[in-house]
């Protein structure tokens, strides 16, 4: 994939949840894109839809949540339109999903070897056994794990929070998706390892070109890792912008709230941001 190309494009997204009788409003109009190497964070107060639109792109939402109008476009292909089954996005191959929790993404009764067989297998057809090995002890290279044979033959509770998390990124990336959603993936992380986490990405991101829309409540991870950030509020995209301008020179009265939300925020952390 071409650095710039655009892999999603979320187009007057307007998304609806049947609770009794009602419709409630969760997205409304949302234009969203994330380009090929390119980080664009999603922030905004808990219950704004950041959730919402991570997992509309994965085919994640509950059965009462569906699509009211719009589009999301991932590769130039239409995934969602008004009426399409939420449950056939697209999965695997081209997007990757890294959850808050690793355990979600983990079987506590598998080894860390059996889930990127069992990956590996299911988007690779007829992948012979030394390939399977072969890619996955290169994935966990790519973590930076420097044991990547302890960690296969490791269960997941035998691993710490950070490699564990390590572990449910390598999942997500070892199909050579283009795209990859994270959704508060290092909000459980100590400082330390969210740190690290944040320059893994930023590593992924820059040596292949894959586009990530990562979610989070935290304006300083986001000013850290992301190239542009869209600010969510009451499900809707209320600024999108370059990092620096939006964290910078918000536009509108929201953001400037979030940003005098963050203790010790100053021009100069957000200034810190290449
Ligand atoms: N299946 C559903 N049915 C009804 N309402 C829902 C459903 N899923 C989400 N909502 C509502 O939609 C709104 C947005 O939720 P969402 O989880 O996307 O927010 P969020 O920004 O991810 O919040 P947080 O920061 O707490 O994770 C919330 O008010 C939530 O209660
Ligand atoms: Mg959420």
């Amino acid at each position: 994939m071409a650095r710039g190309e655009a892999l999603l494009e979320l187009r007057s997204l307007t998304i609806t949840a049947s609770v009794a009788d009602r419709q409630l409003l969760l997205l409304r109009d949302v234009e969203l894109e994330v380009r090929a190497g390119e980080v664009v964070g999603v922030v905004g107060e808990s219950g704004s839809g950041k959730t919402t639109l991570a997992r509309s792109v994965v085919g994640l939402l509950e059965r009462n949540v569906q699509v009211a109008t719009g589009r999301i476009e991932l590769v130039g292909e239409v995934l969602v339109g008004p009426g399409t089954d939420l449950t056939h996005t697209a999965r695997g191959r081209s997007v990757g999903m890294v959850f808050q929790d690793a355990s979600r993404s983990l079987n506590p009764l598998m080894r860390v070897r059996r889930h990127l067989s069992e990956v590996l297998e299911r988007h690779v057809d007829g992948i012979g056994r030394d390939e399977v090995r072969a890619r996955s002890t290169e994935v966990l290279r790519r973590m930076r794990i420097d044991d990547p044979d302890r960690v296969l033959d490791s269960y997941p509770h035998q691993l710490s929070g950070g490699l564990r998390q390590r572990v449910a990124i390598a999942l997500a990336v070892v199909t050579n998706p283009a795209l990859v959603i994270a959704d508060e993936c290092t909000t459980a992380l100590d400082v330390t390892t969210q740190a690290e986490v944040v320059a893994l990405f930023r590593e992924l991101v820059d040596e292949l070109h894959i586009g990530l829309l990562f979610v989070t409540h935290d304006l300083m991870l986001a000013s850290d890792l992301c190239d542009r950030i869209a600010v969510m509020s009451q499900g809707e995209v209320v600024e999108v912008g370059p990092t620096d301008q939006v964290l910078r020179h918000p536009t509108v009265d929201y953001t400037r709230r979030l940003l005098a939300a963050v203790p010790h925020w100053t021009e100069g952390a957000s200034a810190t941001h290449a």
